[in-house]
């Protein structure tokens, strides 16, 4: 199973001969500003919600691959509108996909595209090959994550940490400690102006006061993980 980093929030989970991608920022993402955008043929698409540095080529992805789009009711509908294939689904429950499963779970943002609002914002938690993947999408750090770490034991966290849309180093600290993943991905952070940070930082504060590892990726840097299994 193999992980590739797309910048900013945007992943690919290659398992099995299945792509699963999430929030699919590829056109325009300034991470990947001068590099070779990879071509992704999706299985699935998860999306967390519809601002455009998450829907980004979800449109084009889906029409041209036929991949259904996970996402919140509305949005859901609103691409199948736009002729995607979509799942319409909401916050809890198992959505069963040949490569795995995926669930919605619940993110304090917003939904919106062009000024439409776009029903609610969510996290995504994803199984493939016996390794659970916690994806928050954009947050702030709540205690629920706690509860969403308790059901789903994911252990592997993708946490935004550039602050100012989401949670900030010392937020995503706390957001650690509350899921206690083996491995935190940091996202979401120096694409942008308002969301520098130090991903450095980030490492030694929660190697320092947890047991998770952190693992800094950047654009288009692939992991192959192997994690031991955990039992449900
Ligand atoms: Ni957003
Ligand atoms: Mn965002």
């Amino acid at each position: 199973m193999q992980v590739q980093f797309l910048g900013h929030s945007a992943l690919a989970l290659h398992h099995e001969g299945h792509t699963v991608l999430v929030d699919p920022f590829l056109s325009g993402n300034p991470a990947l500003q001068g590099r070779a955008i990879p071509a992704m043929k999706p299985t699935t698409i998860l999306l967390t919600h519809a601002h455009a540095d998450h829907l980004g080529d979800t449109e084009t992805l889906s029409k041209q691959h036929r991949a259904p789009v996970i996402a919140t009711y509305e949005l859901g509908v609103w691409l199948e509108k736009r002729g995607c294939v979509a799942i319409p689904a909401n916050m809890g429950g198992r959505i069963q996909q040949p490569w795995g499963w995926a669930r919605l779970v619940p993110a304090f943002h917003s939904s919106s595209f062009e000024g439409e609002y776009l029903g609610m914002p969510c996290g995504v938690v994803f199984e493939a090959g016996g390794v659970t993947f916690y994806h928050a999408g954009d947050t702030c750090v709540f205690s629920d994550m706690a509860l969403i770490a308790e059901l789903n034991r994911p252990q592997v966290a993708f946490l935004p940490i550039g602050g100012h849309f989401t949670m900030d180093l010392q937020e995503a600290l706390k957001a650690v400690e509350l899921i206690r993943p083996d491995v935190v991905v940091p996202i979401h952070y120096d694409t942008f102006p308002p969301i520098r940070t130090d991903a450095e930082e980030f490492r030694r504060q929660v190697e320092a006061h947890t047991f998770t590892r952190v693992r800094i990726m950047k654009a288009l840097d692939t992991w192959e993980v192997e994690l031991p299994a955990r039992q449900a």
